[in-house]
């Protein structure tokens, strides 16, 4: 598996052990920065990870930034993203299950490291059930591409 990772300066710390998690866990990680010290805008970083699972050149995207919600708001502005901010594993289990979202956004100010990890882990290991619920995702494509 393949995941594209990126982080403005509220998201650096929690990415970082991320990517460290998913390495142990032998997952290929492409990280889009920003790096240790700088100041960048979310937007900036979200859309080059969106555009790279849209693109289909990773599986899945991971985003942190200080909440999660900017990063959600601008990677599902991409054509093909189905984005969700999550901060504990239920959720984040069931946005894979119902609504096969393909970036995971995470709040470097708000879950502690150990449920952060654990919540990406019930989205990385979760699988999109299909049926009732891909009409419904056919629905969002479909105003998408109108
Ligand atoms: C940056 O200070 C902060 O606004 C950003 O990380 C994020 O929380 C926005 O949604």
């Amino acid at each position: 598996m393949k995941i594209s990772i990126g982080c403005d300066h509220g998201g650096y710390e929690l990415k970082m052990e991320i990517i460290e998690h998913l390495k142990e866990r032998g997952i290929e990680v492409k990280d889009f920065g920003c790096g240790e010290g700088e100041k960048c805008d979310y937007p900036d970083i979200a859309f080059p990870v969106a555009e790279s699972v849209a693109a289909g050149e990773a599986d899945k995207g991971i985003l942190v930034c200080g909440t999660g919600i900017g990063m959600s708001i601008a990677a599902n502005k991409v054509k093909g993203i189905r984005a969700a901010v999550v901060d504990q594993p239920t959720s984040a289990g069931l946005t894979k299950e119902h609504n096969n979202t393909n970036v995971l956004c995470l709040g470097g100010r708000i879950s502690g490291t150990v449920i952060a990890l654990e919540t990406l882990d019930a989205w990385l290991y979760s699988e999109y059930q299909g049926g009732r619920h891909q009409e419904r995702l056919d629905k969002i494509a479909a105003y998408e591409n109108r």
